[in-house]
């Protein structure tokens, strides 16, 4: 006997970018079982038990039957929850719980909570700028995300408390306003200040060169002079951020959940202790992550007692020194 098959967008997180991914969920008579295939990890596999229970939990059906669902294109790692939403809608289209119309032209992505509940995201701006550039006119994100994932241009951003809603919204019955794009919090936290500092012209004079060229600058001298004390308030003499830098440096946030949800109002300060390897200090991973040096991005990186760093995580930093950008390769791939 035939199956149904639906079809669903979401869009899974490739360093500081996302890429599309297409959820196919065919329903088939057989033993109730559901299986996930597509380079899967850990947590997209248990997703089946967090879609299971949240259709259930929001007086929807999850069908006795057997589900297949493939996560494509096949050769890219799919990793983390926020596969669970697309998940569950193809099972309602494919179960004919929702109209296929009304699908077409939205990306949804987001966790799911037993109870049917959306759970926030990581990396929510980078999978706005994916959708938007694969041509949706609309991506569904949990409510928490919606602001920041609307910092993205030319794309309406729905936020979504409940899968339930989410039926309501498929089915019509619940038009949501697009999301507002963030805004930063209020008065910046003044942080330490440069005029705190004795003496040291010549260091300070250094300092503020280096702030406006955007050099990099390193510090020589014995204990207790001042070198953390000045390092730590160069923050204090930068501009703040551009919009378009705030975004970047939200999106470089979020994607390694240290974001506030909120648009960055201040440029990153990062004091990386001097045991992290290489990889933490430049990115990598099974899964690449962002390293320090990312985080630090359009701020300031200070390697305080930068001698006792690992001479391998050192010599590390030498290649995206002299490039200006950083490059992790995988397999095929590289970000
Ligand atoms: N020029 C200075 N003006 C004011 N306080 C200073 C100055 N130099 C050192 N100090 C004081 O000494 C402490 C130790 O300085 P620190 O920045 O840790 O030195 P270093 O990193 O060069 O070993 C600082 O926290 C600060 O209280
Ligand atoms: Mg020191």
């Amino acid at each position: 006997m035939a199956g149904v098959l639906a079809s669903v967008a979401t869009f899974a997180l490739v360093g500081l970018d996302s890429s599309e991914v297409t959820v196919e969920v065919d329903v088939r008579r057989g033993l109730p079982v559901f299986t996930v295939v597509g380079l899967p990890d850990r947590a997209v596999r248990e997703a089946r038990d967090r879609v299971r229970s949240a259709l259930l939990n929001s007086g929807l059906d999850f069908p006795q039957e057997r589900l297949t669902a493939n996560l494509a294109p096949a050769d890219l790692r799919k990793a983390g929850p926020s596969f669970d939403l697309a998940l569950a809608v193809g099972v309602l289209l494919a179960t004919g719980q929702v109209p296929r119309e009304r699908v077409r032209g939205y990306a949804v992505c987001g966790e799911l909570s037993l109870g049917g509940a959306l759970r926030p995201i990581h990396g929510a701006v980078a999978v706005s700028a994916g959708a938007r550039r694969a041509g949706y006119d609309r991506l569904v994100v949990p409510v928490e995300n919606a602001r920041e994932a609307a910092l993205v241009p030319d794309i309406d951003v729905l936020g979504v408390p409940t899968l339930e809603r989410l039926v309501d919204l498929l089915r019509g019955e619940w038009s949501p306003e697009a999301a507002k794009p963030a805004a930063p919090p209020g008065e910046p936290a003044s942080g330490a200040d440069l005029a705190d500092v004795r003496g040291q012209g010549d260091a300070r004079r250094a300092l503020e060169i280096a702030a406006a060229g955007g050099h990099n600058v390193l510090m020589i001298g014995p204990p207790g002079v001042g070198k953390t004390m000045l390092a730590r308030r160069v923050p204090g003499i930068l501009p703040p951020p551009s919009f378009d830098e705030a975004v970047e440096i939200t999106r470089i946030q979020s994607v390694t959940g240290l974001g506030d949800g909120r648009l960055a109002s201040r440029r990153p300060f990062r004091a990386p202790h001097h045991t992290i390897s290489a990889s933490g200090l430049i990115g990598g991973g099974v899964t690449p992550r962002p390293g320090e040096i990312t985080l630090a991005h359009r701020g300031v990186l200070f390697l305080d007692e930068l001698a006792e760093f690992g001479r391998y995580t050192l010599e590390a930093l030498r290649q995206p020194l002299e490039n200006g950008f950083v490059e992790i390769m995988r397999g095929q791939r590289s970000l």
